[in-house]
């Protein structure tokens, strides 16, 4: 099971003072140092973390790992994605107004705008993921759109408690298999930590978990290298 490692939060201190560090490059690099299979960054519109400099000098240097780039699916980012040439791009719903990513793209009222975004990008060759709900419907339309990959959203089983945490692992679990039976490659993430990780990674056929607060939070405390090693092998035992 692969870890991707979002770098967003680095830039989002740096552009707090607008100042030159701390680098998502950098973190990037160590990031890979602890084990990072992959490094995601989301350009938003708004450019609130990353900018358009970080991506460049990430696809730069980023080349042994997946550089994944999450984008909504809008004309000047799919130009940016055919230009910057990520090893993939990740397909996510953007609204101005918020913290982070809410919830999966609503794929039937974005469905000509994904369609076409899908389209541009897999014909140039770069695979492309789509960040959804763990709805059974979501992954045939998903299918249905041209995509290679979706992304299950983990957020609502991460926020949940009790029974509703059981039954929201349960949506995960059965959205894998809906998953593969569409033939699909099967990614999660969102609100995925230390703790809530090991259920996820023992769900088998899981390509990759992509995870970004959590461990940038904890390399506040220990480094990221250490953070992300931590991680690692939390997700690699749990998968086992
Ligand atoms: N996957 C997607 C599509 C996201 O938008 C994000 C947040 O940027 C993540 C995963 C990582 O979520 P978190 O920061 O909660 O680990």
């Amino acid at each position: 099971m692969l870890l991707g490692v979002n770098v967003d939060h680095v830039a989002t201190v740096r552009e707090a003072r607008k100042e030159a560090e701390p680098d998502p490059l950098r973190a990037a690099e160590l990031a890979i140092r602890g084990g990072a299979d992959g490094i995601t960054v989301h350009l938003r519109e708004d450019r609130r973390h990353i900018q358009d400099r970080d991506l460049i000098a990430i696809r730069r240097k980023v080349k042994k790992v997946e550089l994944n780039l999450e984008m909504a699916a809008t004309d000047e980012m799919v130009r940016i994605a055919l230009k910057i040439k990520p090893d993939m791009v990740t397909l996510v719903p953007e609204k101005r107004a918020e913290l982070t990513t809410e919830g999966g793209l609503d794929l039937r009222r974005g469905r000509i705008k994904l369609q076409k975004a899908v389209a541009a990008l897999r014909g140039k060759g770069i695979p492309v993921s789509l960040f959804i709900n763990p709805a059974l419907t979501d992954i045939k339309i998903s299918a249905a759109l041209g995509a290679d990959m979706v992304e299950i959203h983990t957020g609502l089983y991460a926020n949940a408690r009790g029974a509703q945490k059981t039954a929201e692992l349960h949506r995960v679990k059965k959205a894998v298999m809906r998953g593969h039976e569409n033939d699909l490659g099967v990614n999660a993430g969102h609100g995925l930590n230390y703790t809530n990780v090991k259920k996820i990674a023992a769900i088998k056929g899981i390509r990759g978990l992509y995870i970004g607060h959590s461990i940038i939070a904890h390399s506040l405390y220990i480094g990221i290298e250490k953070a992300v090693s931590t991680m690692k092998s939390i997700v690699e035992s749990s998968s086992r």
